[in-house]
């Protein structure tokens, strides 16, 4: 087996250096380092001595872009091998580092004496998890000060270090170590779905309640309450998939993802699918806890009971599954204040490419401004998504909720100059990014829909036409703000405004590309049910499909995402940085595939 041969060179390497090299790997260079303490964090000085962490290494693959080959061709339906998704060995052959690699950073930790066993391989080969490493260890391997650092609002701490070092000769051979300079965690990642503040709550019987949970024969034009407040049967009716049976249910999975220790409340979605969509009421999604998440069913989330109620009654009968990852460790209300060094995403990312099944379609709705992930961090962890695809996993995220950038927009890089500000995930060019929209016939981009381009990512060859169309329409406008050779996103979109959610037996209404997120998963995870149930392979990676099929979305033409004291950019015929390709249309996208 491969994952045993990369592991015994590792077990093997430390006996050459029995009396470790003096100085020991003391070339240090500078990896990454911020120029201030990131915003909204501050520095709360040593952690508890004894402290250790799980230090994750991104290695560099010995072979550059095979992973990334192998994924565009699968994914591009004009190539031979579309729909042929790699195993999970194949996708450690393709992305396994060097065998020098392994070899020189086998010694680099041998000679700070960590013990080979406290080292595995990680995240589907790419990676070297190093567990249990005390601070001061991993202060000398990395030229580093970890500290606890205190998040203002939330006041979750996290272990992290302002800048890191490796020894110049590991730098050709290491893409990122984890955690270091990525203030992320699940509590500060922002999450995307509001609880309208002047949004009623809607008791039982309420007239509005009862029209929109009124059922519509089919062919019946599209209700008048959709709108005001969205349901099930309104975005069914929209995105034409009514009429569409599920046959692959014991096969076809939806998988949602959760951070900040939300998770979905079962009676809820049972409360809400009793008042719209009745024949789905059997529906019961299964709750998977990652990493210290919590599924306490008297707390639920309005972010995780908006998703599942979604995912579920447009996907129904289809299994869903909704992942928790990653709660804080329980409080205790003296000076010892939880501390988490935990990573949110390489923390999903690690158990879910280890499982044997993965669901065919994932939808999360949690993003960071993109310039506060590091960009080695977000290329890194950008691959790993990467690799979902190219196992045929479509992976979609909500595209977030302020529009070209949410306060001052002001860039981190030192210049402190006014720049939009993209989001990461969204921005990785190997998931699809979903935008949102508000009001029907026609439907128009909601104002607060996020999109743009990457700083980090350049723009994708499937998006080449459609972006480079958008820009020349253009022209000058925003100039200098952006860049226009990043890949732009969001690629498709879906309603997002009004959205009824049952949250502790009450309905309340919600709004944000969180709806749009789920919404679409849901269509996009019939139209894998569809493949499956013919016999052939889930869509996998999305986007190099849908660029190539406009058409079969609903193309949105008007509104605009206002932010940093401009107008945004505005939607208008193909696709746009608010609403990307437009809202999928269900039997279209089923007739294209054939
Ligand atoms: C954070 O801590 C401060 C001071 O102890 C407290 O007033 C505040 O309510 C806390 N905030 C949260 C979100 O727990
Ligand atoms: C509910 O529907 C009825 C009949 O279509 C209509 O007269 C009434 O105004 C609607 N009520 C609300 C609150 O939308
Ligand atoms: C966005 O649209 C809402 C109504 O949907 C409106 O109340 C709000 O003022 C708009 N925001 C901006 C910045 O235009
Ligand atoms: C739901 O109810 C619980 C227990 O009463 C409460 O702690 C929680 O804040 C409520 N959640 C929401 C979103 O209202």
């Amino acid at each position: 087996m491969y994952w045993l041969s990369v592991l015994s060179v590792l077990t093997v390497v430390p006996l050459g250096f029995a009396t470790p090299p003096s100085p020991c790997w003391d070339d240090m260079r500078l990896k990454h380092s911020w120029d201030s303490i990131p915003e909204k964090w501050e520095c709360q000085g040593h952690p508890p001595a004894g402290t250790t962490i799980d230090l994750r290494v991104a290695l560099k693959p010995h072979r550059k872009n095979a992973l990334i080959d192998a994924l565009y061709e699968v994914s591009d339906p004009s190539h031979s091998k579309y729909g042929a998704h790699l195993s999970k060995e194949q996708v450690a052959e393709l992305v396994a580092p060097h065998p020098d690699t392994l070899e020189l950073v086998g010694s680099w930790l041998a000679c700070h004496e960590v013990p080979s066993t406290a080292v595995s391989i990680t995240h589907g080969g790419s990676w070297l998890t190093v567990y249990n490493v005390p601070l001061t260890q991993a202060n000398a391997l990395l030229g580093a000060t970890y500290q606890r650092y205190r998040h203002i609002e939330t006041n979750e701490t996290i272990i992290r270090t302002i800048s890191y070092a490796l020894p110049a000769a590991l730098h050709e051979h290491v893409q990122t170590v984890a955690p270091t300079t990525y203030f992320g965690s699940p509590h500060a990642l922002r999450l995307t779905s509001k609880v309208m503040s002047n949004g009623p709550t809607l008791p039982n019987g309420d007239p509005v309640l009862q029209n929109a949970s009124s059922t519509f024969a089919p062919g019946a034009p599209l209700p008048s309450t959709c709108l005001k407040t969205i349901t099930p049967e309104c975005l069914r009716r929209l995105y034409n998939t009514m009429s569409y049976k599920p046959q692959a249910r014991s096969v076809n999975q939806l998988g949602i993802t959760g951070y900040l220790g939300e998770f979905a409340s079962q009676s809820d979605l049972t409360k809400f699918l009793t008042l719209f969509r009745v024949d789905a009421l059997p529906a019961q999604f299964s709750a998977v806890v990652v990493n210290g998440g919590i599924n306490d069913q008297n707390q639920p989330g309005v972010e995780a009971n908006l998703d599942i109620q979604y995912a579920e009654s447009i996907s129904y009968p289809t299994p869903n599954i909704f992942y928790s990852t990653g709660g804080t460790p329980p409080y205790k209300a003296d000076e010892q204040t939880p501390t988490n060094a935990n990573e949110p995403y390489l923390d999903w990312l690690d158990f879910i490419l280890n499982q044997q099944t993965i669901p065919q379609t994932i939808s999360t709705s949690y993003g960071d401004d993109e310039q506060t992930v590091p960009q080695d961090y977000a290329e890194s962890v950008c691959n790993l998504f990467a690799q979902l695809g190219s196992m045929g996993v479509s992976v979609l995220f909500a595209s977030g909720d302020i529009g070209v950038g949410g306060g001052s927009c002001h860039s981190n890089d030192g210049t402190n100059s006014v720049k939009f500000i993209p989001i990461f995930p969204p921005s990785c060019p190997f998931v699809t990014a979903v935008g949102g929209t508000t009001q029907v016939n026609p439907e128009v981009a909601a104002n607060f829909s996020s999109g743009g381009f990457s700083n980090y990512f350049s723009r994708p060859c499937y998006q080449e036409a459609a972006v480079v169309s958008y820009l020349t329409k253009l022209g000058g406008q925003n100039s200098g703000l952006f860049n226009p050779n990043g890949r732009g996103y969001p690629d498709i979109s879906a309603q997002a405004m009004n959205f009824l959610v049952v949250v502790n037996k009450t309905v309340v209404i919600v709004s944000g590309t969180s709806c749009s997120a789920p919404t679409a998963a849901g269509v996009i995870s019939l139209l894998n049910d569809f493949l499956i149930s013919k016999g052939r392979s889930p869509l996998g990676f999305l986007n190099p499909l849908f660029y190539r099929a406009p058409t079969s979305f609903n193309d949105i033409t008007s509104g605009s995402n206002p932010g940093c004291g401009t107008s945004g950019f505005s939607a208008g015929t193909g696709w746009d940085p608010i609403t990307g390709l437009g809202t999928p249309d269900f039997l279209k996208l089923q007739a294209a595939l054939g």
